[in-house]
């Protein structure tokens, strides 16, 4: 079970994500609990302002401080431990290995999504804070980066992909990609699936999909291949391979 937070200025772009297709029925089957918290309901104005011009002058405007400590008081309230999650382009990378040790950690996920040109750098003080980026570039709100992550997250917890083993058999689990894969028809305008695929010989096949996943991630991500576990004998035969061909 995963439990989050998502403190957000846009509510109806969680709520339309989540009301949707695997992390809709994870939720109604109890495997993810997220609740969305709309940062206008701790502005204490007015017009509901959460952001304003930054001192010093410069462009464009900032997240204010205290709509969000307001709303973290708010969360605080029930005790439960927590983990610190905001959503920033200068954080440390978003993973396959942070989604699995987050899949398994009893503490409610607590994003802040970023905003606008930047947030007051007081916010850093509010809580202990994580800062996670999903890429070396900009999007237009934390939105979106929540979204991303608590997929990657959800989709871990055992259950909420029906068949547990295609997740262990998917892209950087043991930092490979995944083979090629194929269903029907055999042959399609001249291509025919590999033979070895249509044989029934269930060794030879899962010969067949690790040497493609080795080959397939040495080819197209060199720098996952340096990190996967690789026997003796499969970098051998790689590496005569590829001198053979090079
Ligand atoms: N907000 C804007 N860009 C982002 C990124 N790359 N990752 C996380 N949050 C962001």
């Amino acid at each position: 079970m995963v439990r989050c937070d998502i403190i957000t200025l846009f509510p109806d772009m969680i709520r339309s994500v989540l009301g949707t297709s695997i992390l809709r029925r994870a939720q109604e089957e109890g495997q993810l609990d997220v609740r969305v918290v709309d940062l206008r309901d701790y502005t204490s104005d007015r017009h509901r302002t959460v952001d304003d011009v930054p001192y010093g002058g410069g462009a464009g405007m900032l997240l204010k401080v205290e709509p969000i400590a307001r709303a973290l008081d708010a969360l605080r309230a029930d005790g439960e431990p927590r983990r610190w999650v905001l959503t920033s382009p200068r954080g440390r990378r978003f993973s396959h290995e942070l989604a699995s040790e987050w899949s398994r950690d009893s503490r409610r996920l607590t994003f802040l999504c970023g905003h606008y040109e930047g947030i007051d750098d007081r916010i850093g003080a509010t809580a202990a804070w994580e800062e996670v980026s999903i890429g070396d570039y900009v999007i237009t709100g934390g939105e979106l980066a929540a979204l991303v992550m608590v997929d990657a997250t959800a989709r871990l917890v055992p259950g909420v992909l029906g068949d547990p083993s295609s997740v262990q058999e998917e892209s950087f689990v043991d930092s490979l990609l995944e083979y090629p894969q194929y269903t029907r028809p055999a042959e399609f305008r001249g291509l025919r699936v590999p033979e070895v695929l249509l044989s029934g010989h269930h060794a030879a096949i899962r010969a067949w999909r690790r040497d493609q996943a080795l080959r397939e991630t040495l080819r197209r991500r060199p720098d996952l291949f340096g990190r996967a576990e690789v026997t003796e004998a499969e970098r051998r035969h790689i590496d005569a391979e590829n001198s053979l061909s090079g």
